[in-house]
């Protein structure tokens, strides 16, 4: 078993070869065939053929064993009874293995499919790394070459190789024709690098582009994913997988060295191709197209990953932009930059929140209170504990309310009541005391002189602002910065006859009455600030949407980014 994957050198009674685990030169990887067992002096990796299996070919135990009884010709009790190989399955996959085979040779022959994958990037190398072929142009090439048998015929046609004519078609006794021809051929191969089905593209235009192998004895759907197989070869530890949408993604990936993307095949994801992955790794990012189809697939991948989610699981989205996909970006950019984009993708958590309150319009309660019932079946979906209880501090966080609040209310069923403005995560206004604004001019038209306490930092940070009435603030904060008076009556009658001017008697009258000087200075400058961090914070909105949107940010976006999020987490401790 070993040795089918390890070029082994006898020595006495076992066998030595360079170690698959760990980079050497020389041979310390030993081989014990009486004991079974093997063990690496260089790097202390030893078990059976078992662990073999699951640490070379990052099969799981159950895959592994399956292995080891089918060489040793064993059945192997499946649960739920179906999926115990069949004796006749043995035919299939050798005559998978054969049209592969020829697929293959008849690429190295035909200039112009040849052609197509070299311009579509493809070297000779990762064609055959992926056993890329070619079905002629014909319509009963397999049935000549593989079909002479009555006994492969069927087989041809329980793969969904060849297809039956409808009895008045049926022409010169051919009762049957080729379902792939004039197609690239991509094999897809179940865990254990047997090709257990076909996804064939036309070479240029034509309908449809992508033809699959039906569902068969082989291949489910639903299940498969195009590339793992070839992405547990490539890695010695598999740590995090890159689901894409199509089969030249995978294959123009693995060649930039991102060896670790997989696909679904033109279906959605499924649950059981989750199951699958985690099964392997802990770290999934999904990348989808930024177009509309993209966002959809986006968004049914989320409900399925929702299940999934759990500590120490990182699953992430990242939406390329619009126009391309992950094959046009990795040959533009690179596998560096891709990587990085990858780096950025959006967490589970913050992609429910951006979508679900993109639906609810969270900056008024209502749209919170929305917010939190959409949210409820989501956060539901996740099993219970740490992870789900992060989720939830998360959309508290959004709806405004303390988190067992929220939970609370989620039980009860009832709706949230309307979250109080102290809470409300854009900083606009402070219980019962006004906007942020009029708080602001009350205290320089009560005491003018607080104005000359304002640094100029402080001035600058509502520069960007747009609450209403921001401009009477700041023009009233300049010129008693500029010019500064000492009490209220002069500031009236300076600012009688100026744009705002005459709000600032009644506003002074309404509001409760200042009489501390240093107090009202030192409020002044607090609101400054409360109206600089929201200014912030709407900025952080726009860089998060943008980064979401287009998944990218400039170099001064992202610097800008950064020192936002520094200035928050500093504030927030
Ligand atoms: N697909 C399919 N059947 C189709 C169209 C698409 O099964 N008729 C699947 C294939 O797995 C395909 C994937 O959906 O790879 C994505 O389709 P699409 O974006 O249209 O194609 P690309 O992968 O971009 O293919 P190419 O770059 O070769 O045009
Ligand atoms: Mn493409």
């Amino acid at each position: 078993m070993v040795a089918s994957r390890v070029q082994l050198i006898k020595a006495g009674r076992e066998y030595k070869a360079r170690c698959p685990f760990h980079n050497e030169k020389t041979a310390s990887f030993w081989v014990s065939p009486d004991k079974q067992f093997y063990h690496c002096f260089g790097c202390g990796a030893h078990g059976t053929a078992l662990r073999f299996l699951m640490e070379h070919d990052h099969m799981a135990f159950p895959e592994a064993v399956e292995e080891l009884a089918g060489r040793l010709g064993l059945p192997v009790p499946h649960e739920g009874g179906g999926g115990a190989p069949r004796p006749q399955d043995a035919s299939l996959f050798d005559l998978m293995a054969r049209v592969t085979q020829f697929y293959a040779e008849t690429l190295q022959r035909d200039e112009r499919a040849k052609h197509y994958l070299t311009q579509r990037g493809l070297t000779a190398e990762i064609l055959q790394r992926f056993a890329i072929g070619y079905a002629p142009d014909a319509w009963n090439t397999l049935l000549r070459r593989f079909g002479a048998d009555e006994p492969d015929r069927r087989t041809l046609g329980e793969l969904g190789l060849i297809i039956e004519r409808e009895g008045a078609q049926v022409r010169h006794g051919e009762r049957h024709y080729d379902r792939f021809r004039d197609r690239i051929m991509f094999p897809i191969r179940d865990s254990r690098g047997r090709a257990i089905a076909f996804g064939g593209r036309i070479i240029d235009r034509g309908e449809p582009k992508y033809l699959n192998s039906p569902q068969t004895a082989l291949f489910h759907k639903g299940r498969e994913l195009y590339g793992l197989y070839e992405a547990r070869l490539a890695r010695s530890s598999l740590k995090r997988l890159l689901v894409v949408e199509g089969y030249m993604d995978v294959v123009r990936l693995h060649q930039a060295g991102i060896t670790y993307a997989v696909a679904t095949l033109g279906t959605a994801t499924t649950a059981e191709h989750l199951t699958r992955v985690f099964r392997l790794v802990a770290e999934v990012v999904f990348a989808f197209d930024g177009d509309r189809a993209g966002r959809g697939a986006a968004w049914r991948a989320l409900q399925h990953a929702l299940p999934e989610a759990r500590e120490g699981r990182e699953i992430r989205f990242l939406f390329l932009p619009e126009g391309h996909d992950p094959d046009t970006l990795v040959g533009t950019e690179g596998r560096e930059a891709f990587e990085k984009r990858l780096d950025g993708a959006l967490p589970l958590s913050e992609y429910l929140v951006r979508e679900l309150s993109a639906q609810c319009d969270i900056v008024h309660a209502d749209g919170r209170a929305r917010f939190a019932e959409a949210a409820r079946p989501f956060v539901h979906k996740v099993p219970e504990g740490v992870y789900r209880e992060l989720l939830l501090a998360r959309v508290a966080e959004v709806v405004g309310l303390a988190p067992q609040r929220l939970q609370a209310l989620w039980a009860g069923g009832e709706l949230p009541a309307p979250a109080p403005a102290s809470v409300a995560p854009r900083a606009g206004r402070s219980v019962g005391r006004g906007s942020l604004v009029r708080q602001a001019i009350v205290r320089l038209v009560r005491f003018p002189a607080t104005a000359g306490s304002v640094t100029d930092a402080e001035r600058a940070g509502i520069d960007d602002c747009s609450e209403p009435g921001i401009d009477l603030l700041r023009a009233l904060l300049d010129d008693l910065r500029e010019r500064p008076l000492k009490i209220s009556a002069q500031v009236l009658e300076r600012w009688a006859a100026r744009p705002g001017g005459e709000h600032l008697g009644s506003l002074l009258k309404r509001e409760a009455v200042l009489e501390d000087e240093l107090a009202a200075a030192v409020e002044l400058r607090a609101v400054l600030v409360k109206l600089a961090d929201s200014v912030q914070d709407r900025r952080l909105d726009a860089l998060l949407a943008k980064q979401a949107a287009t998944g990218e940010l400039s170099e001064t976006e992202l610097t800008e980014f950064q020192r936002l999020m520094n200035i928050k987490a500093g504030r927030s401790r």
